[in-house]
């Protein structure tokens, strides 16, 4: 098994049109692969599931570098503007002491029990996605199905009120595309953030924002700088990954007949298609880059202090020490649930029980009510597409 590596090899694009041989070649090796991101910093990959459970615990693999660094030093807040405030405070980029009491003041409306009170909800939403596109007959998988899940979900769940929501999308929107238009989208929502929480801390309601600002009376536990950075990231961090889940598992079953056919026959199998398309195709393939906060011995290498650590999730889902036949698409697998596609630790996923449920539903929903979808375009034509920009198109 050759062991040498290109040095930006994880960003070449051929490697991109596969990236798990990469993965492959980064596990047998059994030790971090050095590689140097775009940017010129050195990036440390891991992609062993053992190794990568490993990195994701290591209370020496964080994010707040700046903490630790030789003369570094955290910019005073009045020094940042607005837009650099509210990112410099996101919970996932946060280390304890921090990030344990943000997401201490938010993971009670995201347990099971709390999202399960959504089903009727979100079924009602899934109903209506899937009538509208029965009448339609050629649909797109991404703008017709799958996109409109997230957005509605989480604003539902926040309390953002029905006549402010095509506004809250397009806000939604802006922020994820990360383009110019961004930062004037997070000062705009941060505003009208403003606003909400007045109004809920006049007259409470019974959704996650009137929480949050009762949290923020009782005791300066959450700034407003905090409270427009968490509500942001609920919306940020759910929506491109449910749609890549859902969008990914349509195709994912219209191109193996076999699978859609038994869930066809069996709706109930909607879960485990939602874990299979985890496991073998996550939304996620790195987490969000972590840094030696010190020198690190891990996963069978040294990594100096300060450099960038790469932990592949695509790598561990497919670590073939841990599941059968890893690079096959079964949602009868047996061993599936040991897929890490939600992350580990203190990060892990806050919304894993709502993308589920979202999913699940919506798997469901299509099985019964979409038997004759099929896809509008050769299968071999869709290997080529990026799902987000050029759609999935689909018959019914
Ligand atoms: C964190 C995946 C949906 C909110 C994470 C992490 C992963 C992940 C891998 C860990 C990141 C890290 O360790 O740095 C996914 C996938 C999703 C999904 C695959 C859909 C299929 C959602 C949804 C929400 C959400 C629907 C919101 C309601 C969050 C938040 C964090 C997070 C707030 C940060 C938690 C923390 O730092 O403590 N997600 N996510 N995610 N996710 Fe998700």
């Amino acid at each position: 098994m050759a062991t040498e590596f290109g040095v930006s090899e994880l960003w070449d694009p051929v490697v991109r049109r596969d990236p798990h041989r990469f993965y492959d070649r980064v596990r047998a090796t059994g030790r971090p692969v050095l590689q140097i991101d775009p940017a010129g910093n050195r990036f440390w990959v891991i992609a062993g599931h053992a190794d990568v459970l490993e990195g994701l615990r290591h209370p020496a693999i964080g994010h707040e570098v700046h903490r630790r660094c030789p003369g570094g030093r955290q910019p005073a807040w009045h020094e940042l503007s607005e837009v650099a405030r509210i990112e410099a405070r996101q919970l996932i980029s946060l280390d304890p002491p921090d990030h344990t009491r943000l997401r201490g003041l938010v993971s009670g409306g995201f347990t099971a029990r709390a999202v399960a009170r959504l089903e009727p909800w979100i079924s009602q939403l899934a109903d209506r996605l899937v009538a509208r596109a029965r009448q339609q007959g050629r649909i797109d998988g991404i703008a017709d199905l799958a996109d409109p899940v997230p957005v509605n979900v989480i604003a539902e769940l926040i309390g953002i009120p029905e006549p402010d929501r095509p506004q809250f999308r397009a806000w939604s929107a802006a922020i994820v595309s990360a383009s110019i238009d961004s930062s004037a989208a997070t000062l705009a929502f941060a505003a009208y953030l403003d606003e909400l929480a007045a109004r809920r801390r006049a007259v409470p309601a019974d959704d996650l924002i009137s929480q949050l600002v009762a949290h923020e009376e009782q005791g300066d536990r959450l700034d407003r700088d905090e409270l427009v950075a968490l509500v942001q990231l609920l919306l940020i961090a759910g929506q491109e990954t449910t749609v890549d889940l859902i969008s990914n598992g349509i195709r994912l079953l219209l191109t193996h007949p076999d699978q859609w056919q038994a869930l066809r026959d069996d709706p109930l199998l909607a879960a485990a298609v939602v874990e299979e398309t985890l496991r073998f195709r996550g939304p996620v393939e790195i987490v969000p880059p972590r840094f030696a906060l010190e020198d690190v011995e891990i996963a069978g290498g040294r990594i100096p202090a300060f450099d960038r650590v790469g932990l592949s999730l695509w790598g561990a889902n497919r670590d073939p020490t841990v599941f059968d036949r890893p690079h096959v698409f079964d949602i009868h697998r047996t061993d599936v649930r040991k897929h890490i596609a939600f992350g580990h630790g203190i990060h892990f996923c806050l919304g894993a029980h709502l993308a589920r449920l979202e999913s699940r539903i919506m798997f469901e929903r299509i099985a019964q009510q979409l038997p004759d979808l099929r896809l509008a375009v050769d299968p071999a034509v869709l290997d080529g597409f990026r799902l987000h920009h050029d759609g999935l198109p689909l018959e019914v």
